[in-house]
């Protein structure tokens, strides 16, 4: 059994097959999915998460979307934080990549969210792009941790995210022929700081780069990390849920 710890269910590439996706990632022995609630009205997650007891949600604004976030945004954050799905505040951070808006407006969002998540007392999910030594920076102030989700970075970063207390999170791009450095980076982090997600429909994992992710597919790169620690897919299987379970649920889960 394994935990897909971040995936967009919402999104609209799964409109026509969102059923079978999920009955796919249960056959496949995904018993829990962490769905990322940061489109529409941001309870999107949250809906999914009350239809099936294997799912939970995130809320939070997308450092893309930053430049929409009003006080009413704020309230409605902080109102559904305690929605008894909602495991973490995310996905939240920098994009200086894309820069879809403004950078000091990502930045004074991001903190706002920080403050709703230390407010909640619930991990954050953090999205960084080319962006990193900000976003160490405004983490500094909260009193936990969180997740560093689809986590690209090199070995000291990967150090630098767990000293702080972060969990990093490893996506398809560790499976990627190229990705040699992630790859020497997965095999340094203590293994309970390791997750596995898909965040799909995105970044699928060899063998299936380039269609469409979902949240099966984790188990593909539950296998290379397996194989780039030395250790069997059923211990990394193990380690990375009791880590999401420890992280965000803090209790057994009912099923396991
Ligand atoms: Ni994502």
């Amino acid at each position: 059994m394994i935990v897909d710890s971040h995936c967009h269910l919402d999104d609209e590439k799964f409109e026509g097959d969102r059923e079978q996706v999920i009955e796919r990632a249960l056959a496949a022995g995904v018993d829990t999915m962490m769905a990322i609630g940061t489109g529409g009205e941001l309870d999107v997650a949250i809906r999914q998460a009350e239809r099936y007891p294997f799912i939970y949600a995130t809320i939070g604004v997308h450092p893309h979307d930053a430049s929409k976030a009003t006080a009413e945004t704020y309230a409605r954050l902080r109102d559904l934080a305690q929605h008894p799905k909602v495991l973490a505040i995310g996905e939240i951070g920098l994009d200086y990549h894309y820069d879809f808006s403004p950078r000091d407006v990502q930045r004074a969002v991001f903190d706002r969210q920080l403050e709703i998540a230390a407010f909640a007392r619930k991990p954050i999910v953090i999205h960084t792009r080319e962006a990193w030594d900000d976003t160490m920076a405004q983490v500094a102030s909260l009193p936990h941790g969180g997740i560093m989700h689809c986590f690209t970075g090199d070995a000291a970063q990967a150090q630098q995210a767990v000293e702080r207390g972060f969990h990093l999170s490893f996506g398809g791009v560790l499976t990627f022929p190229k990705a040699e450095s992630l790859r020497e980076a997965a095999r340094t982090v203590p293994a309970d700081r390791l997750l596995v997600e898909t965040d799909c429909p995105y970044l699928a994992p060899v063998p299936y780069r380039g269609k469409r992710n979902e949240p099966a597919f984790v188990v593909e790169t539950a296998r290379r990390l397996a194989a780039v620690r030395g250790i069997t897919i059923e211990e990394i299987a193990d380690v990375t849920s009791r880590n999401f379970r420890t992280l965000c649920l803090q209790v057994p889960m009912t099923n396991s």
